[in-house]
């Protein structure tokens, strides 16, 4: 059997929720734990056509078997008119057999999301993303205020979970406080499925 693992599985076109997702696997490993990454492919409007299964660059598409043995998740997309996107969306909604076998009942899972506008549905997003992980009966973490960054941020970084604001043009990287933010969810998650893995072994 394979060392447990975080799966930080994200969607990502412009590379803004990507690196949010790399600095949440940061904050996995500095927690002592695996941080597995994977994406899923875009959606093409004709219904025929079909990804290569190998990227071309970056992450690995996500298997339903990298879903069923993570020791928890954090889950990525940017923010589509306050919604997560369809991507991600078309994946979730593949996982029926993990829900009919209950594989992620009592696991830890936290959510991230990029905008362009400061107010432009990050929360709405992450709620969004919690509601299928919820009927997968995960134990939903977010981000609490003990961590000062939350107070003084200026950018993204919500209560709900890590969030960035990439700007209009997408150019804006990620602040201080919305990479501490990503890490502490990274830790917060490891964290708890080391807890969880002790009380229940
Ligand atoms: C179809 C579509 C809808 C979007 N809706 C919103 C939105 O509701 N609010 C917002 O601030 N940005 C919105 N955006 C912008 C993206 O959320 C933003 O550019 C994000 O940082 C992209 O992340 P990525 O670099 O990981 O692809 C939208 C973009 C697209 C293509």
């Amino acid at each position: 059997m394979s060392a447990a693992y975080i799966l930080v599985l994200y969607y990502s076109r412009h590379g803004a929720t990507a690196d949010m997702a790399r600095q949440i696997a940061r904050g996995v490993e500095m927690a002592g734990l695996e941080a597995r990454l994977r994406t899923v492919p875009a959606i093409s409007s004709e219904c025929e056509a079909v990804a290569a299964q190998i990227p071309a660059e970056g992450a690995l598409y996500v298997s339903l078997d990298d879903l069923k043995n993570c020791a928890g998740l954090a889950l990525g997309s940017p923010t589509r008119f306050g919604n997560m996107a369809a991507p991600l969306k078309y994946f979730l909604d593949g996982t029926s057999s993990l829900w009919l076998s209950g594989g992620l009942v009592g696991k830890p899972a936290g959510v991230f999301t990029s905008t362009a506008s400061l107010h432009g549905g990050q929360e709405t997003t992450l709620l969004s993303m919690m509601l299928p992980l919820l009927h997968h009966g995960m134990l939903i973490a977010g981000l609490p205020y003990s961590e000062s960054a939350l107070l003084e941020t200026r950018g993204g970084g919500t209560p709900y979970g890590p969030s960035h604001h990439a700007g209009v043009d997408g150019k804006r990287a990620l602040d201080e406080h919305e990479i501490s933010l990503c890490r502490v969810l990274g830790q917060r998650l490891a964290q708890t499925a080391m807890k969880l893995e002790t009380v229940r072994g």
